[in-house]
């Protein structure tokens, strides 16, 4: 069944484990509920790793609407995060909570996540959650502020970077976001966090001590390869299996051994019907 806000805050203050990942078409959505996963976030990662984009602010909201709908289909029993992209949120409150709406009414999402901890974004928060939609803040190293932050680059690393961290972190649950998700801090910072705040907090790159754990999809069954970040643990090989299978195809078509006509071939109904040799 799928969880609620009320199962994961149960979760987070019995210190169950959330396990959160990212999905983007139907059929790897299928296989995360399958496995058991407690969300799925539709992240703007997908602009790189489904739409091969160097970075994500080129994706849009008819991208994310398009594949979180898919991810729903494949996990209608599944939590879905829907990330909001570049420029659906940062303009103004009233585009904020439009853009996020569409998520809902569109794509069926049960929350949307948006980054940052400025004053302007706890704002967007509150608006969104003003109309009764679930917000997750993120904090950290988020890929829309990677110009400003000179790339991704794990962020917090000084005392005075991991209070400031802290003190985004209480004003986005002030603004009323029911999560907030740390992205590429030290241990140290997103424990100091995951105490502070009462809503539960998921991390990627952030340690072992928050609520829940978040990895990039592609990234932990060896799938996108163009980079691999530290923070990423290999569970499988798929780019290796694709690669396998795809290379097996070529050479049995060129060889001849693909199709067997006694195994994967259709047989003519009425033997008499027809002669066509
Ligand atoms: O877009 C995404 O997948 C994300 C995670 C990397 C945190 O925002
Ligand atoms: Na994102």
């Amino acid at each position: 069944m799928k969880k609620s806000i009320i199962n994961f805050r149960e979760m987070a203050e019995k210190k169950e484990k959330i396990v959160y990942i990212t999905g983007y078409d139907y059929l790897t959505a299928k296989y995360e509920e399958r496995a058991g996963v407690d969300m799925i976030l539709v992240g703007d990662s997908l602009g790189m790793v489904t739409l091969g984009h160097e970075t994500t602010y080129p994706v849009t909201m008819e991208d994310m609407i398009s594949h979180s709908s898919a991810v729903h289909r494949g996990a209608p029993n599944t939590f879905i995060i829907g990330d909001m992209p570049y420029m659906s949120y940062q303009i103004s409150n009233e585009e904020a909570v439009f853009n996020a709406g569409r998520f809902t009414k569109e794509a069926l999402v049960d929350a949307i996540k948006l980054e940052g901890g400025t004053d302007s974004v706890c704002e967007r928060i509150k608006a969104i959650a003003d109309v009764g939609i679930l917000v997750m803040g993120h904090i950290g190293l988020t890929p829309q502020f990677a110009a400003q932050m000179g790339g991704y680059k794990a962020q917090g690393k000084s005392a005075g970077a991991a209070m400031e961290l802290l003190r985004q972190a209480l004003e986005i649950e002030a603004a009323g976001a029911s999560f907030i998700l740390v992205e590429g801090v030290p241990a140290v910072v997103g424990k100091a966090i995951t105490e502070r705040l009462s809503i539960p907090v998921l991390g990627i790159g952030a340690g072992s001590f928050t609520d829940g754990q978040l990895l990039i999809y592609a990234d932990m069954v060896g799938y996108y390869d163009d980079f691999t970040p530290k923070f990423v643990k290999k569970y499988a090989n798929v780019g290796a299996e694709l690669l396998k299978g795809f290379t097996a195809f070529c050479e049995e078509v060129r060889n001849g051994t693909f199709p067997d006509d006694n195994l994967h071939t259709y047989l003519i109904a009425d033997e008499e019907a027809v002669n066509l040799e």
